[in-house]
């Protein structure tokens, strides 16, 4: 307000100066004096007015300079914080998506392990050299993932366990399966010939495990069910306690395959001697060398019933449900010593191969296996 005051001073002042000659003109010079002198006063007094609003001036730009630097901070902290924000909400967005990201990664995961374990139930693990045809690679196989899947150790905590061969995925291999007592073990499952959820309980193939055991080794089963093994008479007596199939695959050193079906098969317990019971006849295409065993117990060298089977022993060198050893056919060795050449102590079946002489026409492989 002072301010304002102080300008329409100045502005009266000006006005009066600018009347000045026409007062000069029409009044005597003595009025002029006196008007020169009251001038004077009236200036040095607008000067002080003017210093003082030139003082005021300056302060009030002072004051707006000041208002206009705080403006101008106070629109930077504005700037700011919208750049702030700004930041904030694209890391807000980039988190989400980042989010996004790994819950689709955890979805890809989940279903890639689901997939594993498909491609793991599906596939036979430690596949040996069996008589089966060889399985069909799936095509995945040539990726990495499967490359990374093969090469998994056969370690039986890969593997689910199964109550049987014919609860187990249809591809051929060995699976965990369960006792009827609860024991968990492994067995090789043939799965596609033969009608399939057959448990193999002897497998012989290239000679690679010794079958001259003693009646332990017998009753708890040796060797690899993906190669060469007996899976242990205990064992086969749990899995086969009543009548089941029994199948007798072979092949001869020419490749040919045949086979002797047999229905109504079990194995008793260990008080019998894990006796073997065979109900029919067999059925197949090698001739049927095994229903005279229908009701033999298993006797090994240091383990046997009577001198009989001592006998078989000694003359055919292995662990078996012997029967007498005196006729010529309807007799079998496959427990016998692998290989060519081992005459009756040879792996042989009575009904295939030479039949005037049992022990000139080895075995390349054989397997027994059981409906399970
Ligand atoms: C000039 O001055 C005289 C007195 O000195 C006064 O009487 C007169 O009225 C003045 N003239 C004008 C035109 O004001
Ligand atoms: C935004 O994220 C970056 C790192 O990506 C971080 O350096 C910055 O501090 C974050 N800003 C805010 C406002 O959270
Ligand atoms: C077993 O398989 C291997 C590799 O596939 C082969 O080299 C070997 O000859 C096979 N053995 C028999 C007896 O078939
Ligand atoms: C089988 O093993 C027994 C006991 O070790 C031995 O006496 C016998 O000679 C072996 N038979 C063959 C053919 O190796
Ligand atoms: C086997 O037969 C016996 C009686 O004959 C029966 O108690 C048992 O449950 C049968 N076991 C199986 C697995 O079928
Ligand atoms: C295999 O069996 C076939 C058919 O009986 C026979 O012709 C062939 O000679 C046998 N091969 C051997 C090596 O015993
Ligand atoms: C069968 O065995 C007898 C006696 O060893 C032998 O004389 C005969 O040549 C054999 N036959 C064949 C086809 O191997």
């Amino acid at each position: 307000m002072g301010v304002i005051n102080n300008m329409k001073s100045i502005v009266f002042i000006l006005a009066i100066v600018a009347l000045l000659p026409f007062e000069v003109s029409s009044n005597e010079t003595s009025h002029r004096s006196v008007l020169l002198s009251r001038l004077d006063e009236l200036f040095v007094e607008s000067s002080e007015q003017v210093e003082q609003l030139l003082t005021e001036l300056y302060h009030l730009r002072q004051s707006v300079e000041h208002v206009a630097w705080l403006t101008n901070r106070v629109e930077r902290a504005v700037q700011k914080v919208q750049l702030d924000n700004d930041v904030l909400v694209r890391n807000v967005s980039l988190l989400t998506s980042q989010t996004d990201n790994i819950i689709l990664n955890q979805q890809y995961c989940a279903n890639h392990e689901a997939l594993k374990n498909l491609f793991f139930e599906l596939t036979p693990k430690c596949l040996g050299n069996q008589t089966v045809p060889p399985i069909p690679t799936p095509s995945i196989a040539t990726t990495t993932e499967a490359a990374e899947i093969s090469t998994i150790p056969c370690s039986p905590d890969n593997f689910i366990v199964y109550e049987r061969c014919t609860q187990a995925p249809p591809r051929s291999g060995v699976y965990r399966l369960r006792r009827q007592d609860g024991i968990v073990f492994s067995a090789f499952c043939e799965q596609e010939l033969f009608g399939g959820g057959l448990l193999v309980f002897q497998s012989r193939l290239d000679g690679s495990v010794d079958f001259n055991r003693s009646w332990s080794e017998f009753v708890e089963g040796f060797g690899d069910p993906a190669g060469e093994y007996w899976l242990g008479l205990e064992t086969l007596h749990q899995v086969a306690p009543n009548a089941t199939d029994l199948v007798v695959a072979m092949t001869n050193f020419s490749d040919v395959e045949v086979y002797e079906q047999y229905s109504r098969v079990w194995f008793e317990t260990e008080r019998t001697n894990y006796r073997i019971r065979i109900g029919e006849r067999g059925t197949g295409t090698a001739g049927d060398s095994f229903y005279i065993y229908y009701s033999e117990d298993f006797s090994t060298y240091d383990h046997f019933s009577n001198i009989a089977q001592r006998a078989c022993i000694t003359s055919l060198a292995s662990g078996f449900w012997h029967h007498s050893c005196n006729t010529a056919r309807e007799r079998n060795n496959l427990n016998g010593i692998y290989g060519r050449g081992k005459g009756a102590k040879g792996i042989w079946w009575g009904t295939f191969g030479n039949l005037t002489a049992q022990n000139t026409s080895p075995l390349k492989s054989v397997q027994m296996m059981i409906r399970n």
